[in-house]
């Protein structure tokens, strides 16, 4: 089966094409991130005037890569939510328009279950059941999955996700939006033992996270210290330090009170590098196994949604063509597969 997978939940048109037999076929992606960045965030009406401009083109050159006409293809995958209602809505029609002229069925995927499957795109892929940590721009959250459409939010962030965070902290030292990658880069010109940053929600059980604390005592820090590019680059490093040194604690809380022994991480976070290799350390230290896809997957995409969309449609799960989308949407009300 060949599905068209349309993601436009936020500032990314994704479009990508997956085959159920041969992988991913074809994808395409323009992110809007230069449009919102004089505003310092996303501007959901810029968004959504942005994706109507990119997605036929979009489309159009996905199927060109590919090699494929219209009638090789089998079903459409979309973005139903969570996201920007705006955004959300220039993929559905897309995607509903298409999949009623071409008579082929329409599947609405969650956003969060396109991020927690992309690892499944790369090789070695993560095998069920595992704890996904899923840290985005939107969301922060620890999920028990146990297969495809058998979620158990276990903890999430009750303010600002993880992403959120980064880039805030990013703004608070004249960084540009997107602040995370940047304030991670500025991290790696700095180093530890400078600044103690706290570490939300750990010394308390549970598996909720906070991250808006740290922020403001970034804002403080900042306030007291010299206006320099050493000292922001400690702040920075220690301020990362003390996210992922956060997501550690409540991972291995995760994994113990689950009794599982693999991690699987997604979302626009999980490219961070520090974050990545103090899991590869934990992992073999306390011998559990850690995944993330690959950079290109870990950011917003269609490869994931074409992926997530394909599971569903093989396993005869259509979504209606008259189907709202949800800007609001928890993972735990998605079907079992
Ligand atoms: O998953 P994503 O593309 O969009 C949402 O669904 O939210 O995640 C975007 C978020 C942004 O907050 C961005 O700053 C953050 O992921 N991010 C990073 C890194 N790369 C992207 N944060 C820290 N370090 C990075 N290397
Ligand atoms: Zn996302």
């Amino acid at each position: 089966m060949i599905v068209l997978g349309i993601e436009t939940s936020c500032d990314e048109t994704g479009v990508a094409l997956y085959c159920s037999e041969r992988g991913l076929l074809a994808q395409q992606l323009y992110s809007q991130i230069k449009l919102h960045a004089d505003y310092g965030g996303v501007v959901p009406e810029l968004a959504s005037r942005d994706h109507v401009r990119k997605i036929v083109p979009l489309v159009q050159e996905t199927l060109r890569q590919a090699g494929i006409e219209q009638s090789d293809i089998d079903g459409i995958a979309y973005t139903r939510g969570p996201g920007l209602i705006g955004a959300l809505l220039v993929g559905s029609s897309m995607a509903r328009s298409l999949a009623y002229a071409w008579q082929i069925p329409a599947i609405g995927v969650h956003h969060m279950e396109g991020h927690l499957l992309a690892p499944m795109l790369d090789e070695p892929s993560p095998s069920f059941p595992f704890v996904a940590l899923l840290v985005s721009g939107g969301h922060s959250m620890l999920v028990n999955v146990q297969g495809i459409g058998v979620y158990e939010v276990l903890g999430e962030s009750v303010d600002d996700a993880a992403g959120e965070a980064f880039d805030k902290t990013a703004k608070l030292l004249g960084l540009d939006y997107p602040g995370g990658p940047l304030l991670a880069k500025l991290a790696e010109k700095g180093s530890g033992g400078h600044y103690k940053f706290p570490r939300p929600m750990t010394d308390r059980p549970g598996l909720d996270m906070s991250f808006s604390g740290l922020k403001t005592f970034v804002a403080n820090t900042i306030k007291k210290e010299a206006d320099d590019e050493q000292t922001h680059a400690n702040i920075a490093y220690a301020f990362q330090e003390a996210v992922v040194d956060t997501l550690l604690i409540k991972c291995r809380r995760a994994l113990k009170q689950t009794g599982l022994k693999r991690i699987v991480m997604a979302g626009g976070v999980a490219a961070n590098k520090m974050l990545r290799e103090e899991f590869a350390k934990a992992s073999q230290k306390d011998k559990f196994e850690v995944f993330y896809p690959s950079f290109e997957y870990c950011t917003d995409n269609g490869a994931m949604i074409a992926y997530a969309g394909c599971k569903r449609l093989v396993a005869g799960e259509t979504t209606p063509l008259n189907s709202k989308s949800l800007p609001r949407w928890s993972l735990e009300e998605l079907d079992a597969i």
